[in-house]
């Protein structure tokens, strides 16, 4: 499948995609999203890369979902699209290394949406956030009900969401809805940094660190602590436990290989 909206390229095991659609603010039409659910769950190399930086081509990570691409739209066929998107951004969610959202310019219904499904946000001051479905008369439909909540409480997803209002990226991250926050000039170097520390780390260890957080989110407390021994246990049959422990009682730098 050829991918025409999104551009991407793979550099020392870290991997920069980039939403490119400039022309409709990388909006999400059909389209874009079944692109970015053939290059998450089939065309990304898993077993090398270590990080990928999710951004935007422009002024915009993701200005939503497309909304000229939804006016026909039926009622059957809206809920397919949603279910499109969900499943689309879950693949993300769950995908084998973290990936990073660069959050450039708007990020906003989709588009925060999608930003939300990565690890982790790391905007620059020209981000602009938003849930503005209502503006609308239709509600987030990508996931955002959810994970905005759970990420920065039931209160303040709340008011985002019914008041449609746009926030900047230093708002963003003041509310925890982004975790770092870089001038625009620096964003994606000081992300690209940021993606190279992880990629330097156990790799095994990462992505069974990811698991633990993600499912242990949606499991009840005792149950998340099991399943937390259970991978941690997983760990320590790695072949990078063994070397990461003896190079601390050796006193030298570890070499990960990534098993
Ligand atoms: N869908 C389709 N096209 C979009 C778009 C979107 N979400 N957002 C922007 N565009 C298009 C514009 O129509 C425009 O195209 P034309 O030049 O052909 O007219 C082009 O991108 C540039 O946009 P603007 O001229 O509007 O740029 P601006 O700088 O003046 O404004 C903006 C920027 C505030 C982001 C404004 O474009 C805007 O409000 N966009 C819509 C944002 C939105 O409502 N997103 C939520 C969509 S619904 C959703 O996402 C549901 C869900 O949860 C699944």
């Amino acid at each position: 499948m050829e991918c025409k909206n999104i551009f991407f390229e793979i550099k020392d095991d870290i991997a920069l995609v980039k939403m490119n659609r400039p022309e409709a603010l990388n909006a999400l039409n059909l389209e874009t999203l079944k692109e970015l659910q053939f290059l998450f769950a089939e065309h990304l190399p898993k077993e090398n890369l270590r990080a990928v930086l999710l951004t935007g081509e422009g002024k915009s990570f993701v200005a939503g979902a497309d909304i000229k691409g939804m006016a026909s739209m039926s009622e059957r066929q809206s809920k397919e699209f949603s279910l499109l998107g969900q499943r689309v951004f879950q693949i993300i969610e769950n995908f084998d290394c973290p990936v990073i959202a660069v959050v450039n310019g708007f990020a906003l219904g989709g588009g925060c949406e999608l930003a939300l499904a990565c690890d982790f946000r790391v905007v620059s001051s020209k981000a602009k956030f938003g849930q503005p479905e209502v503006n609308l008369g239709i509600i987030p439909g990508f996931g955002g009900t959810q994970r905005l909540a759970r990420l920065v409480g039931n209160g303040k997803a709340k008011q985002l969401i019914y008041t449609g209002a746009l926030i900047s990226g230093e708002e963003a991250y003041r509310i925890g809805l982004a975790e770092e926050i870089f001038s625009p000039e620096e964003l994606l170097e000081k992300s690209w940094e940021l993606a190279k520390t992880i990629a330097s780390k156990a790799p095994v260890a990462v992505k069974l660190c990811k698991q633990a957080i993600n499912m242990g989110m949606n499991m009840d407390l005792s149950r998340a602590l099991d399943l937390e021994a259970h991978l941690f246990s997983l760990s320590f049959i790695t072949e990078d436990s063994k070397e990461g422990i003896q190079a601390f009682v050796e006193k030298r730098e570890a070499q990960f290989k990534g098993r």
